[in-house]
């Protein structure tokens, strides 16, 4: 039988050969898998493990709260702030930053999540999963404000996600392709699985919440449009259509087989750009997109070089394989 990769040799062996992550980041990394473990672990108990329902809270986006979204929150800070490698931590599930207590060491990192992404999915036994990315705190010896999270996208040093499937599966990049874990549940660990992720440039397979059509801008409409038009329209194919309602898992498919997946900006808020959040959700996507060959943009630009100006700021995302995307990008310039 092959030699099993962990995820702790790959790390050991990006960080001795590649040089490519500095020991901190590594054992972020580390400490970011294991407590995906512990969530994956309640995720696989749902109903027995009382996990399933909401809080009956609601998030600073004004989002009603499943406990699984306060428990995956609180698992992810634990791990986290005691191990000397972040300074601070932002999540879609708290309105400021958190600051790593005195207590404990600060280190040179922040680190922000989506802890559940799909929460819609949970009590119905969908795929859902934890979104990540970090950068790197500004380098001077004051305390960490949230101005300092407001960097672009392309300033990301490593990304990922884990998604809760039938199995539950690592994906990351530290700028160096994309690789994907499998969780070896006997193990306890996460074994390397796939390694050079690549999202062919062409696809027949889009993603989109067709429900909203009637709110979506003339470019949207125009792609789908076509797409649905099929072999006799001008694409001259057919296109299949999937929508998880998981982002993660949505992004996970398109990764393994190609595709489109959008989250435009839509006239139901006219004043948000769109749905999905920037900087958990988008610039992780979008980096791991870029680094297995894709594309990600918001119609007008790359979407790793918005400069954020807002911690929960949303963007309209459309990313995966390149030609779809540049399409997309042209539709919108055509439009303008
Ligand atoms: P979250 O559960 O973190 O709020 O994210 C849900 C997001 C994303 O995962 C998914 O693509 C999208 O919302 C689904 O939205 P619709 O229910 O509007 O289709
Ligand atoms: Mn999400
Ligand atoms: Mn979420």
């Amino acid at each position: 039988m092959p030699h099993k990769i962990s995820l702790t040799r790959y790390l050991v062996e990006q960080q001795r050969m590649d040089g490519h992550i500095p020991s901190e980041l590594r054992l972020l990394l580390e400490v970011v898998a294991r407590a995906c473990k512990t969530i994956s672990q309640a995720v696989n108990k749902g109903a027995l493990g009382g996990v399933l329902g909401t809080a009956g809270s609601e998030n600073v986006q004004g989002e009603v709260q499943k406990k699984l979204d306060i428990i995956a929150n609180e698992v992810l800070i634990e791990a986290n702030e005691w191990g000397g490698h972040l300074a601070a931590m932002a999540s879609e599930e708290m309105d400021g930053i958190y600051l790593v207590p005195n207590r404990y060491p600060q280190g040179e990192y922040l680190l922000l999540f989506d802890p559940l992404d799909g929460s819609s999915n949970i009590d119905v036994n969908v795929s859902i999963g934890t979104i990540f990315s970090v950068l790197k705190k500004p380098d001077d010896d004051r305390g960490v404000e949230a101005a300092d999270f407001l960097q672009a996208g392309n300033r990301q040093v490593a990304a990922g996600y884990c998604v809760y499937g039938p199995q539950t599966t690592l994906v990351l990049t530290v700028g160096d392709g994309v690789a994907m874990f499998t969780l070896d549940r006997e193990q306890g660990s996460f074994v390397l699985t796939q390694e050079n992720v690549q999202v062919p440039p062409d696809t027949q397979e889009f993603a989109i919440n067709m429900s909203n059509m009637r709110h979506w801008a003339p470019p949207v409409k125009r792609y789908v449009d076509e797409c649905l038009a099929g072999k006799t329209g001008p694409r001259g194919k057919d296109f299949n259509m999937r929508w998880v309602a998981s982002m993660v898992a949505d992004v996970h498919r398109i990764l393994t087989r190609g595709g489109v997946f959008l989250y435009p900006w839509d006239a139901r808020e006219p004043t948000k750009p769109g749905k999905l959040r920037l900087m958990y959700e988008a610039n992780p996507m979008g980096w791991l997109i870029e680094q297995a060959g894709g594309a990600a943009s918001n119609g007008q630009m790359r979407i790793l070089d918005i400069q954020p100006t807002q911690l929960h700021e949303r963007v309209s995302v459309m990313l995966g394989s390149k030609n779809e995307v540049q399409r997309l990008v042209s539709y919108h310039a055509e439009e303008e």
